[in-house]
This record gives structure tokens, sequence and C-alpha cells, in this order.
């Protein structure tokens, strides 16, 4: 029964009981405490935590997930995989664990024939929680297991919990007896490698408050509603199903392994160290592939680093298997022809994914030679020093900088026969992902003050009504100051408001929040940010001006006009600039993000390269274009199918609920899923004046403009330079550019005939300048100060001049100068003088410090330099001692 297989028993089963089937949600997670949806409850989190009421009382689907924590282990067991998919049903507040015990029974035991998946009774072993008596009964009543195959376990294996403050209950787990050649007898509390988990129930009856480990957290009390959660391992089932030993071999994951065989020549089940890799290569390729597909892109932070991990480790396992080149345009379509079947989404948006894929391999390859220059000098600086280990701060530094794996610096070293102080290096690493934990910590805040939300969203969403109107008039329904619900705020005091509706808008879909006001009755509030903290529900951040604001005040939001109409301008203006940009690089230039506020916008999307002047005219005109023909921009609020069937585009990152909001300008050409404001007409834009392109890490590219009267008064500025240039040059501005080159041209030539003159000034000059030659400890010695100079450079000339001059009797010279108010000092020596001991390097050492600065240089000559030009005098008369004292 192959994967795909599988899932549609799953979910056909659950239907016919009363399920509806939702799709999986991103692997990007909304929840801004987890970067990944980890676990199918994810998206689940505000239904189960009952923040936000659920739409449905039963839901089941398969989400994709990803884990990357054990990222060290993938390939060494059976089990580790970063990318899995977990099948689910939902009950919000309906059937609880009767419920799901009946239906996880019937389908693991209900033949094939009959639509189940036909697992022998006689295989499964179940676990409960240690106190949870009643799961225990039930399985008894419901399964009729023997007492021996339902064992009780503690909160390490039986209480589920995401590790953030959030739901969490006790859970009851299913396992499949793999039999004797796996382990000994004795159930799952005897091994959990022979007796494999394959489903987890989970009872989510409690909110927890902190939660500092598995083991330990707070419990702050019942959920409002009791729920199930449950998750089944889908590739553990397909597993057994195909009858393979581990999920690498299953169907879904196979075929890259395969392919990396046939690249490397080498064979799967021969070493036990190749194996590790083969099967690293298998994980990671397909995680890398669903993760592109979710829209995330390598980088050097946050998701896209764990991406670029993931790439990384893949290239390296490949150089391991002896494969020097590229290997990812085989490895990554092996796996999308795996994968499809179940999303056929892999193959519709292949250009854009294997361009980021394959760019991302060359990067690194390019890294990898780089790193080796970089390690080699390092290995060669650590042998010269005389050390046998490469500092850890070494390792780190390649690591953290170039991506270079520690394992290839360590065997690089071995090579080299040094070692590398991984102790050094593991503290440092520890220190990193201290840092990282500690911004954890401090997102994990945000999810646990969310609950003070709920009893607000209860009342509802909030009604957002600017789109029609700025300003309505409404009730107060929650005021929260510091994180807490309170009845009033009073002038002084900043605090989140929240009513009935509003005409403000909220920060989203790259769109800054509204300014303006909430007033009423004996008060004004200033609003600060608006912002939604909880789907459905927005929050006001405000300064109390004037008065006080109590819960139940009626209360009129009003938006600042001016800044409103930019806003929108800008909004619309960034849709033409993404339809421009798709209509002149084609559709593989897909947004990555963007930003629009009153005035201002900016674009990212996905390209390798810089966009030419010409591309860059070319977009600004197709944009503009859109401005002049003054196209109809309309509103539709359709289904997420429809939307989809009309080609709209649909943002990065953004999940969107049963309905969207469908933006068109001048029909299906600009055409985007989007709850922004916009303008009615293009023609109301006024202008779009594309200043800048710039790139953001290797695969994706910035555009920014300027949108109406910012766009028009930046022009303006420019026009007045241009007018002012053309009068002080006396050129028409067509002509400046040219003109301006000829000046250029002119200054260098006039630059060169002036040094050519200074040089023979100089040169002129040393004759008298050898005269001052004093007979000084058997030697000539020359003291000069030259005064201003150019640079340090006419100083050096006329001290190597000087000493040609003097002949080969031992002979110092010393020139002091200033240039940029800045004293310097040149002196050289000859073979006579160093002969007698004399080192210009030392001698320079001794005369900058003098003048307040510090230098050296060789022995026969040296420069340097200081901060206080009056004590060259004082300068000269310490060289001549130094001599004196020989
Ligand atoms: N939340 C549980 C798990 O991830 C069941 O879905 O195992």
């Amino acid at each position: 029964m192959n994967t795909a297989e599988i899932a549609q028993r799953y979910l056909t089963y659950f239907e016919k009981n009363g399920h509806t089937i939702v799709p999986s949600a991103s692997l990007v997670s909304n929840d801004p405490t987890v970067m990944f949806t980890i676990a199918g409850m994810v998206p689940f989190v505000p239904y189960l935590t009952g923040v936000v009421p659920a739409p449905y009382s039963r839901v089941a689907d398969v989400q994709k997930c990803i884990r990357t924590n054990d990222i060290e282990e993938v390939g060494k067991t059976a089990r580790h995989g970063t990318f899995f998919q977990m099948l689910g049903n939902w009950s919000f507040g309906d059937y609880f664990k009767e419920g799901a015990i009946s239906y996880a029974w019937e389908l693991l035991t209900s033949s094939e024939a009959d639509g189940g998946l036909g697992f022998a009774e006689r295989d499964i072993w179940v676990t409960v929680y240690e106190t949870d008596d009643e799961a225990a009964a039930l399985w008894q009543k419901i399964a009729g297991l023997p007492a021996e195959r339902i064992q009780r376990m503690g909160k390490e294996d039986n209480y589920w919990h995401t590790g953030q403050p959030g739901p969490g209950g006790p859970c009851s787990e299913i396992y499949i007896d793999r039999g004797a050649a796996y382990g000994p007898d004795g159930g799952p509390i005897v091994d959990d490698n022979r007796f494999t988990e394959i489903w987890n129930l989970v009872f989510m009856q409690e909110l927890l408050s902190d939660v500092r480990s598995k083991t330990d957290f707070d419990i702050a009390g019942p959920l409002p509603k009791k729920n199930i959660d449950t998750g089944m391992g889908l590739e553990r089932v397909a597993m057994f199903k195909q009858g393979v030993d581990n999920m690498y071999e299953t169907d879904q994951v196979r075929p890259v392994l395969d392919r990396a065989m046939e690249l490397s020549g080498r064979r799967y089940g021969a070493v036990n160290e190749d194996d590790v890799r083969f099967r690293v290569i298998a994980d990671h390729v397909r995680s890398s592939l669903m993760l592109l597909s979710d829209g995330v892109r390598p980088s050097n932070e946050g998701r896209g680093y764990i991406l670029r991990r993931l790439m990384r480790r893949t290239v390296r396992a490949m150089r391991l298997l002896g494969v020097e080149g590229a290997s990812f345009p085989e490895l990554f379509s092996a796996s999308r022809d795996a994968m499809k079947a179940s999303y056929p989404e892999l193959e519709t948006n292949w250009s854009q994914l294997s361009t980021a894929a394959f760019a991302e391999e060359e990067t690194f390859l390019r890294t990898l030679s780089q790193g080796s220059t970089i390690l080699d000098l390092a290995l060669q600086e650590t042998k010269t020093a005389g050390e046998r280990r490469l500092s850890g701060n070494e390792a780190f530094l390649l690591h953290d900088t170039y991506g270079f794996p520690i394992d290839l610096t360590v065997e690089v070293a071995e090579e080299a026969g040094l070692s590398v102080d991984r102790s050094a290096f593991d503290t440092l690493m520890q220190e990193q992902r201290d840092r990282a934990k500690a911004d954890a910590r401090s997102r994990k805040r945000q999810l646990a003050d969310l609950s003070v939300y709920r009893d607000l969203r209860a009342q509802g969403e909030t009604s957002f009504v600017g789109y029609d109107e700025l300003q309505t008039t409404t009730r107060v329904l929650g005021i929260l100051v510091d994180g807490h619900s309170v009845v009033k705020a009073i002038a002084g005091q900043t605090a989140e408001v929240i009513v009935a509706e509003t005409t403000l808008y909220a920060e989203s879909g790259g769109q800054v929040a509204d300014k303006g006001t909430i007033v009423g009755n004996g008060f004004q509030l200033e609003v600060i940010d608006v912002q939604k903290p909880v789907a459905g529900l927005i929050s006001h951040t405000v300064r109390v001006v004037e008065g006080e604001v109590a819960v139940d005040d009626e209360a009129t939001t009003v938006v600042d006009g001016a800044n409103r109409h930019a806003a929108r301008q800008a909004h619309s203006a960034t849709h033409l600039v993404h339809a421009a940009l798709r209509d002149t690089l084609g559709s593989d230039a897909t947004q990555a993000g963007s930003l629009n506020r009153a005035g201002y916008l900016r674009f990212d999307f996905a390209w390798g390269q810089a966009l030419s002047s010409d591309t860059r005219s070319e977009i600004e005109e197709i944009a503009n274009r859109a401005v002049d023909d003054a196209l109809e921009v309309t509103t539709r609020v359709v289904t997420l199918d429809e939307a989809k069937d009309a080609g709209a585009m649909a943002l990065f990152g953004e999940k969107y609920g049963d309905v969207v909001r469908m933006v068109d300008i001048g029909g299906p050409w600009s055409r985007e899923l989007c709850a922004g404001t916009h303008v009615a007409t293009s023609a109301e834009i006024g202008l779009i004046n594309l200043v800048g392109e710039s790139s953001i890490g290797a695969t994706n590219r910035r555009v920014e403009a300027l949108v109406g009267r910012d766009a028009f008064r930046d022009l303006a500025v420019e026009r007045t330079i241009v007018s002012q240039l053309s009068t002080s040059l006396k050129t028409p501005r067509e002509q400046l550019p040219e003109r301006i080159a000829e000046l250029v041209g002119q200054l260098k030539t006039a630059e060169k005939r002036i040094a050519k003159l200074e040089s023979q000034q100089r040169s002129a000059q040393v004759p008298a300048i050898a005269q001052e030659a004093v007979a000084l400890n058997g030697m000539q010695f020359v003291a000069h100060n030259a005064g201003v100079v150019a640079s340090a450079d006419d100083v050096r000339d006329t001290v190597v001049k000087v000493r040609e001059l003097l002949g080969n009797q031992a002979t110092v010279v010393a020139v002091t100068g200033v240039t940029n108010d800045r004293p310097i000092v040149v002196i050289a020596t000859n073979e006579g003088s160093r002969e007698r001991g004399v080192r210009a390097g030392a001698l320079v050492k001794k005369a900058a410090g003098v003048l307040g600065g510090g230098g050296g240089g060789r022995d026969d000559i040296a420069q340097g330099g200081g901060t206080n030009a009056a004590a060259i005098p004082e300068a000269l008369i310490a060289i001549e001692q130094e001599l004196r004292a020989l």
C-alpha cells in the first residue's frame, strides 16, 4: 500500500464518520513561537485553547511537519526524519476519550478490503498515562485488549504538550510489535524499537502556563472545552504496510536514496557509514524540497538557515560518498517525482523551486572551495606558530561565517596532521545556542499572554469597516494595560483598546497600520499601532491623551485621511510593480515579501541577478503606464477555490480562511489575494518612481519606489540639483554628462602635470637639503623639516633622493613634513649606517612617539606619523640623540 493510499484511506474513514476534511497548513507556521509546523496540532492551537471559536467540531487532515532538533540523529535510527506527515483527527469539544479510542481501533484493525489498514489485533499494544484508569478501562472495553498489553508510563512518554505554554493533556499511544527479531518481548515499556509507536491520541484538557521541560511545567487550569488531538505517523504506517525496515525505504523517500546510489556508484546496505549518509540525503532532500515549496528560501537566519543547513548537510554527505560535483538536479527531481502524487504543486512550481535549490548547491560548492583555502591558511598559521591544534575560534568562524561544517574542518585538519580544539568550539556553539534560546524565550511569553484575548474574541470578530468609511462610532469591548484586562485607562497611560467595529486598518499583508485617533465623551486616544494578536481580533495600541476611557464607553474611531490616502496609493502601486515585474521577468519572479506605507513601497522577489538599468526602466514604464490608463480597481470576496481558479496570486506566508478578498487592477492583469486598502482607479496613484534595486541574499532582489506626492518631491529635488549644475557649468542639461566627463578628464591631466612639476621642484631642492648634512658619531646626518607637503609619498621621494646624493659614506636622512595638519616623518639609512647598527624602523618609532603617534618599518626606510605637528623640532632632536648615543 503506497503512502498516498494510506493517507486517502484515513481521510475517507474519518469523513464517513462526520469529520470535515481540511488541507494541510503551510510548513511555515503562523504561530510566532514556533518556526515551523512541528506537529499536526500547531495550526489548530487557537481552537484547542479556545482563544478562537472552532468553525467545526470534528476535523481530519494530513499535515506536513518539520522537526529539526534531532537533525544529527537522522539516518542513524529507523525513526528520525526531519520531514514527516501527520494524519490527525480532531474533536473540538465534541467526542473525547471513548470516541478517539473507538475510531482508532476500528480503522487500524478493519481489513484492507473494508477500507481499513488491516493491522493484526495481536500485534497492537497501547500505553496510557500512569493515572489514567479511564483510558485503560476503555481500551479493555472497546478493543478487548488484555491488561498486560495496556501499559502505563509517566509524563515523559504519556503527557503531551508542544514545549511551549499552550494546550496539553495525557495521551495514549498505540504501538506495533515488529516481532522477536527486533528485540526482547515485554511491550513498549521494555523496548520501544521492537514496539514502534504509530499513533498518539491526546486527550487535551489543560492549559499550561510555564513549560520548563517535557516533565516540568505548570498547569494554569482546565481548557474551556475538552478536545481530541490525534497524530498518526504516516511514514511509520507506510513502513509497516510496505514491509520495510525504516522510513527512508518507503515509497516517498527511497527513490532519492536510489538516485544517490547511482550517482555515487556505491551500494546501500554495504557499509554502515555509507548507509547513514544515504539516509541523510534521502531525508534532507525531501525536507528541503517541501520547505522550498512552502516559500522558504535559503538564508543565514531563522527558517532560511535551517533550510540551508539541510541542503549543506546533503552536499556534505554526497561528498563523503565520493560525489564532488553538483547533484541536486538529479536528487531533487527524484524527490519531486516521489512526492507529486500527494503534492501536485511540486510539479507546477518546479521551475522556481529548482532554481533556488540548484543555486544554493552551486553557492555552497564555491563556499567549500573558498572555505578550504581559508582553512588551509589557518592550518598553515597554526603550524608556523608551532601549535598542534587549530583553535576553537578559528573553527567556529569557519562554521559561522562560511557555513563550513565542523566535521569537515576536523577531517581536513587531521589530514594535515593537526587536531581541532573541539571543546572551545563546542563552548562557542553553546553560547550561540543560548543566545538563540534567550531570544525564543522572550517570544514564548507572547503566546502565554494570548489567553487574555480569549474572552474578547469569544464575543465575535472585530468588524473592519474601514474600506468604505474613515470613521465609525462603536463601543469599547475591552481595555488591556500591561497585558492585563482592566476596566479603564487614564490620561498618560498606554493601553490596548478593543472595540466592536473599527475603521483603523491593522498591519497585515505588508501594509502598515493606519494612523488616527479614537475619541469619545471626555476622552481622546492617539493610535500608535493596530494589530491582530489573534485571528479575527483587532487591537489598537493607544496613548490616552486626554480624559479616561472605560469599557462600554461609546467611541469613534477616526482614520488620518491624508495618511490613508497615501497608504492606498502605495499598496495599489505595489500590486502594479508586482505585475510589471512578472511582465518583464516572467512568472519565476515570485513575491518573497513586501512592505508599503504612505509614500513608499518595497517589494522582494525571487531573482538571482541584478536588474539592468534598461529592465528597471521598463518595469517603471509599465507600472506608470498602468497608472496613466486609469485602470479600475475591483475587490471581490470569493471562496479560496474560486480565487485559485481565477489564477489569483496568494502572498507568501499568508494563511487564508475559507473566503478571501481578491483585488484586481485592470482585470486579471494584476490579480492578488489581499486584505489591504486600495485606490478606486489606478490614476489616483499619480506617479511611481523606482528609486532602488538591490540584492537581499543570493536568490532574492528588492525594488523600492516612492509613490504619489513623495515620488514627485523626489524628482523635484533632482530637478533642482540638475538645474544648479546646469547654471554653474553653463551647460544645457542634456549635455551635462558629457561636460562633467570632460571636466573630470581635464582635472586628471592637470593633476598629473602638477605632480610632475612638484617632483621636479623637489629634485631641485635635494642638493640644498643634502648640504644640511652634519657629521655625527662618524656618520653624515640630515635632519630637515619640509613644512607643508602634499603627501607622505613626496617626503619619501625626497628622503631617497637625498640619501642617493650623499653617496656611500654612512648616512642617515630624516625628513619631516605636515600633511592635512598631521606631522609625518620618514627616515632612511644606507649600508654604512646600518653596519653601525642604525635601524630606520626603530628610529621612526622613537620620533613618531614624540609626535604623539606611532610607526615603524624596515631597517633601510621607515615612515611614521603623529598628531602634534608642533613637536617636529623635538622629534628631530630625539633622532639626533639616538644616533649620538650609539
Ligand atoms: N500532538 C500529538 C503529537 O504530535 C498528536 O497529534 O504527537
